[in-house]
């Protein structure tokens, strides 16, 4: 058994829940929770889930007559008077697998969604998993993903690099559009884990390629390259962040505040040098693109050795603050890519971290330990001009 199992279990636990009272788990459960201890990884866990699903759905047509009595009494749960009607400022689209309200997939409800509108368009996402490639084209701005908590509701498909066009449209969920909204939701990539060497394994969880987006209470699960955190400004706030090598990488300028990110690669041997992961993998290319990763109050922790962040591209601009950090973080800290030319403008700062990991002592010549002005543009969200757009939550 390897750690990223005991890290993802409130997940596994979660989903399994959701699934047993779903009912998408045949009656006598064929996977009990001992059985799911013995798989080796979450991606071989849920991809035995997936094979479990496909004969489950099968069965809505041979056995309609059980299925319509299991579907009432599901459905009998189901919030009185919901989904509520449109306002002249939100539209509701109702989403559950099982069918108890309008749309049983995500996708149907954002095809459904008006050509830029102006609106609020918010689809509430019953507990379960939704298995599918879902696309919010630049076409579709205004889309709230409203989940049941991320360890009750998932979006969950298995693309790679190899069997999509490569790494970028890998992700099981792709956000074009500009102010999308999630809350309580897990996006997940469940392809396989990489070995070490693999080419084209590659998975990405969601691509944010909107600007203005914000993500609350969200959980990202992935191995190599789990969030794409591509363009525009994003805010993610107690979000849950797995994943193995440049697990948030991207050249968007965005802020995590109180997340846990959580490591997912092997673990290393006391003794050995191996390096076997990063966080992030920023994308600032030039001195001209305003583009940078901000963490305040996280906690970063998981298994393997790993960097902090590593130089995808020559200005790389990344800061933790106020966060902890386990001693899985190397005590370099952070890597050039292997590229010494791009030292001068990599912006690798660090400001008030506690924990085995934050030890500053051997770290990269280019980390900066930053003082309180160097590192106040990071420590709040005016980094992502968040009074222009960001709503509370409870909006
Ligand atoms: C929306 O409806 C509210 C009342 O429900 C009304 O006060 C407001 O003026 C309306 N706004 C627009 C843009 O129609
Ligand atoms: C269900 O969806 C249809 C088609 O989009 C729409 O006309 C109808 O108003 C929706 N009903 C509810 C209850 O959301
Ligand atoms: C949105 O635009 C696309 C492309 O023009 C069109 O195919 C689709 O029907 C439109 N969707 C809605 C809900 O109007
Ligand atoms: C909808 O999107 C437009 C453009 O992205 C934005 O100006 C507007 O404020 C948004 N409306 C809501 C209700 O979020
Ligand atoms: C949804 O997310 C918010 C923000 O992180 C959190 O306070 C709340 O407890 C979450 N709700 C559920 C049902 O998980
Ligand atoms: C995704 O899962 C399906 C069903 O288990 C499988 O057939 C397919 O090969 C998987 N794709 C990848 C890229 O692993
Ligand atoms: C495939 O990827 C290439 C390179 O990233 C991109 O230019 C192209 O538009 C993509 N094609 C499709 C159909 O998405
Ligand atoms: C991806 O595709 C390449 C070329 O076909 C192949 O060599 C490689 O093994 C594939 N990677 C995985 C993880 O399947
Ligand atoms: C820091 O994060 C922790 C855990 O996520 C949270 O309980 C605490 O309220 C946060 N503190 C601040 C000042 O945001
Ligand atoms: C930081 O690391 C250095 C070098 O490994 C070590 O000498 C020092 O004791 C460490 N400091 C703390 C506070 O652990
Ligand atoms: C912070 O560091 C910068 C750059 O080294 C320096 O110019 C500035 O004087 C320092 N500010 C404080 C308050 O120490
Ligand atoms: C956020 O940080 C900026 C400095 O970048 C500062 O001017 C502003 O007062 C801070 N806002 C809050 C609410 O602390």
């Amino acid at each position: 058994m390897i750690k990223s199992i005991s890290i993802s279990s409130a997940l596994i636990v979660g989903l399994l829940a959701a699934l047993a009272s779903n009912h998408l788990i045949p009656f006598s459960p064929l996977l009990t929770l001992n059985e799911i201890y013995d798989y080796s990884d979450l991606a071989s866990f849920t991809s035995s889930v997936l094979s479990y699903l496909r004969p489950v759905s099968r069965r809505h047509h041979h056995w309609h007559h059980d299925d319509t009595k299991e579907r009432t009494s599901v459905c009998d749960n189901f919030p009185p008077n919901f989904p509520p009607p449109d306002t002249n400022t939100t539209s509701t689209f109702c989403v559950d697998s099982r069918g108890c309200c309008n749309f049983t997939t995500v996708q149907a409800a954002v095809n459904a969604v008006a050509n830029f509108s102006q609106k609020r368009n918010i689809l509430w996402i019953n507990s379960g998993i939704y298995l599918e490639k879902i696309i919010i084209p630049k076409t579709k701005p205004n889309i709230t993903f409203q989940g049941q908590g991320f360890t009750s509701t998932a979006i969950v498909w298995n693309d790679t690099a190899n069997s999509s066009n490569g790494t970028f449209y890998s992700g099981s969920v792709q956000v074009f559009g500009a102010n999308f909204i999630a809350k309580n939701i897990s996006f997940m990539n469940v392809a396989p884990i990489p070995r070490p060497g693999d080419v084209g394994a590659q998975a990405v969880a969601i691509r944010i390629s909107g600007d203005q987006a914000a993500f609350w209470g969200c959980g990202f699960f992935g191995a190599q390259d789990t969030l794409h955190d591509d363009r525009g400004r994003h805010y993610f706030k107690d979000c849950y962040i797995q994943g193995s090598i440049d697990f948030i990488f991207g050249n968007a300028k965005s802020f995590y505040e109180s997340c846990q990110l959580t490591s997912m690669a092997n673990p290393v041997l006391p003794g050995q040098k191996v390096i076997n992961g990063a966080v992030t993998a920023q994308g600032r290319a030039s001195a001209d693109e305003n583009s940078g990763f901000a963490f305040v109050n996280c906690s970063l922790g998981g298994s393997g050795r790993i960097w902090l962040g590593r130089a995808w591209r020559p200005f790389s601009r990344v800061v933790f603050a106020y966060s902890t950090m386990s001693d899985i973080i190397a005590p370099e800290g952070w890597n050039d890519f292997n590229d010494p030319n791009k030292d001068p403008n990599i912006f690798y700062g660090e400001y008030m971290c506690t924990g085995g990991g934050a030890n500053m002592t051997m770290r990269a010549s280019y980390a900066q330990r930053l003082n309180e002005t160097q590192a106040s543009p990071f420590l709040n969200a005016s980094f992502i001009d968040a009074d222009q757009w960001l709503q509370p939550f409870s909006l």
